[in-house]
């Protein structure tokens, strides 16, 4: 009973993925490759390969390692400001990839139809209601509203309030929700609210199936949600991508980093878009040295705060199945409740 009611509630989620279960496997540099993918596909979710900084020919490999290991419907994410972000669209339609998932910035019109243009369903990430419906008029076919409390690159609100300001104005478009995401219950409200699924990506990264370093999971094992930061800027001038990742000896470091960079700056010993793109290129590189490195003092470590609620590996279908159980058992839990009062 309480599953037949979850089935109903992302019904349209699972609908829009060919999936058993409306939970996607949010992309993740260097993380969400062809094992991690494969096997959220295989257990019921939507695996997305990251395509990340990787070229046409790279993506167009993984794309078929990924076939190779699954049957089951996966995405590809592509960053928007890559730039050669049409070949990888066209490596995607050549493919025959279901699902493009635009992210990293608004998508062009253009790029959403060159997408559409090979039979792709294309979903876009909504940072705000504004921008929802101008994405909607774009020509998404859904939307991901992912809050503040999302490992990775973030925006200033919190998921709690953009799927509040979110989910009851559209309803053109399926919506998933992510950020902050680690248990079932909390997939039930959002779907309750009115969203077609939820996505999820801290919580995946201990999957067993990961290729990510022991040294990268052991520091997610570890690790509490207060130490899932975002990076700091120093000074108004030099603005900074807020990354949320766990502190470490690289998160200080940039502290210096900045302070050393802008000294010079006011020095005059170096021009303003120099500083600029020194502070900027601190973090290249830095979260393959240590999810791959396994250098977990001087790579990025970016992580939810959902960080706290990963307490062991596990196989992908395992974490999927604890999700959907803790979701059945809220369900029965108001079902008994709605019984009793009647
Ligand atoms: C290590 C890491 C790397 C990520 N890399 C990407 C990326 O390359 N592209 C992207 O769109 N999102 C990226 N994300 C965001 C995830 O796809 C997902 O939306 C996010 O993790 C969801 O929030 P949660 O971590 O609270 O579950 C990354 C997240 C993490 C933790």
């Amino acid at each position: 009973m309480p599953r037949q009611i979850l089935d109903r509630l992302w019904e349209r989620g699972r609908a829009f993925l060919g999936t058993d279960l409306a939970i996607l496997g949010g992309a993740m540099s260097w993380i969400s490759e062809r094992n991690l993918v494969a096997a959220i596909s295989n257990g019921g979710g939507f695996g997305v390969i990251a395509c990340g900084s990787m070229g046409p020919d790279l993506l167009a490999a993984e794309i078929e390692a990924t076939k190779a290991l699954t049957g089951k419907p996966f995405g590809v994410n592509l960053i928007t400001m890559h730039p050669q972000l049409d070949e990888l669209i066209d490596v995607c339609g050549a493919a025959k990839v279901s699902h493009i998932v635009l992210a990293g910035g608004l998508p062009t019109s253009a790029a959403i139809k060159r997408a559409k243009d090979h039979g792709a369903k294309v979903v876009c990430f909504a940072p705000a209601l504004v921008l929802a419906k101008k994405l909607i008029r774009s020509g998404a076919d859904a939307l991901v509203v992912e809050g503040a409390e999302a490992g990775g690159h973030i925006g200033p609100v919190s998921t709690s309030v953009l799927a509040q300001e979110i989910l009851p104005e559209i309803r053109d478009v399926p919506i998933f929700v992510a950020g902050g995401i680690g248990r079932g219950e909390a997939i039930l409200s959002y779907l309750e609210m009115g969203a077609a699924g939820c996505q999820l990506g801290t919580r995946f990264v201990c999957a067993t199936e990961c290729v990510a370093h022991a040294n990268f999971k052991k520091s997610f094992i570890r690790a509490s949600a207060r130490e899932a930061q975002p990076s700091v800027q120093i000074d108004a001038d030099f603005p900074v991508i807020p990354v949320r990742a766990l502190a470490n000896n690289a998160t200080k470091r940039f502290m210096d980093f900045q302070q050393e960079v802008i000294a010079r700056f006011r020095k005059g010993e170096v021009a303003k878009d120099a500083a600029q793109l020194e502070i900027e290129h601190f973090w290249a590189g830095a979260l393959k040295r240590a999810v791959i490195d396994g250098d977990v003092e001087n790579g990025s470590l970016m992580a939810g705060q959902s960080v706290g609620m990963v307490t062991r590996e596990q196989p992908a279908q395992e974490i999927m199945a604890e999700l959907v159980a803790q979701a059945e058992a809220a369900l029965a839990a108001r079902h008994g409740l709605i019984q009793k009062a009647s």
